[in-house]
């Protein structure tokens, strides 16, 4: 099964691209082949109507797009800004969200967060689940958020603490697991059943009328 997984920021000592990178290591090791990107690559301007209605998905939201077609299931570490979802990641599931059929639908996804609060980001993941759920993935029920994760890494990027690493170890490998169960009547790329796919994807369609149509 092949997972997209992907930090959402920008910054270049970004923890939560150090996070991601063991999780996607966690998922290699579980047999996923895991497909590691740099949000850079999903550059994109401040969703405006008027441009996606005159040129449609700006150039990074194509390459998400693409590079989330190409999988049955997300890592995706999320920092925490302000108690919510931070601005560029929601900015990105927005303009996704206006291609069809919808990227999003159908995929399982396993959201994770590293702050250097106490909390670990976890306020905002469960805000991060909304827009997600709402286009239609299946986000799992566990989450993975780091707290003082400024002091959580030693220099070759390992987790210091071996109860938080076995944590995170034992999450990964069932999210892979739940996400290879369900793949086949959610994903394109698993084998298909036909008859439930269609009814999987017809329920989950609804959200998506609540938007303007798309080009
Ligand atoms: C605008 C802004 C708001 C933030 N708000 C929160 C917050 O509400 N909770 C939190 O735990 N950390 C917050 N932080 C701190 C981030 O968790 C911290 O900068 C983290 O390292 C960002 O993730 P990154 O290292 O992957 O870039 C905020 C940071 C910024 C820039």
């Amino acid at each position: 099964m092949k997972i997209l997984a992907f930090a959402a920021s920008l910054r270049r000592g970004s923890l939560n691209r150090k996070l991601i990178a063991l999780a996607a290591e966690v998922a290699r090791t579980a047999g996923a082949e895991v497909d590691l990107a740099e949000f850079r690559e999903f550059e994109l301007p401040i969703y405006d109507g008027d441009l996606d209605a005159s040129a449609g998905l700006p150039p990074g939201a194509q390459e998400l797009k693409r590079r989330l077609d190409q999988a049955a299931a997300v890592l995706l570490a999320a920092p925490e800004y302000n108690y919510s979802v931070a601005g560029p990641l929601k900015n990105a599931i927005d303009w996704v969200s206006r291609a069809r059929p919808m990227p999003w639908r159908g995929k399982s996804i396993y959201l994770l967060s590293a702050s250097p609060s106490p909390m670990g980001g976890i306020r905002g993941l469960w805000q991060t689940r909304i827009p997600l759920e709402g286009c239609g993935a299946l986000v799992f029920p566990d989450m993975f958020a780091l707290p003082h994760a400024n002091e959580a890494f030693d220099g070759a990027g390992r987790l210091r603490d071996a109860a938080v690493a076995a944590r995170l170890e034992r999450e990964v490998v069932g999210f892979v697991r739940l996400a290879e169960a369900v793949a086949p009547a959610c994903s394109a790329h698993a084998p298909a059943a036909p008859v439930k796919q269609a009814e999987i994807a017809k329920a989950l369609e609804s959200e998506t009328e609540l938007q303007p149509p798309t080009r």
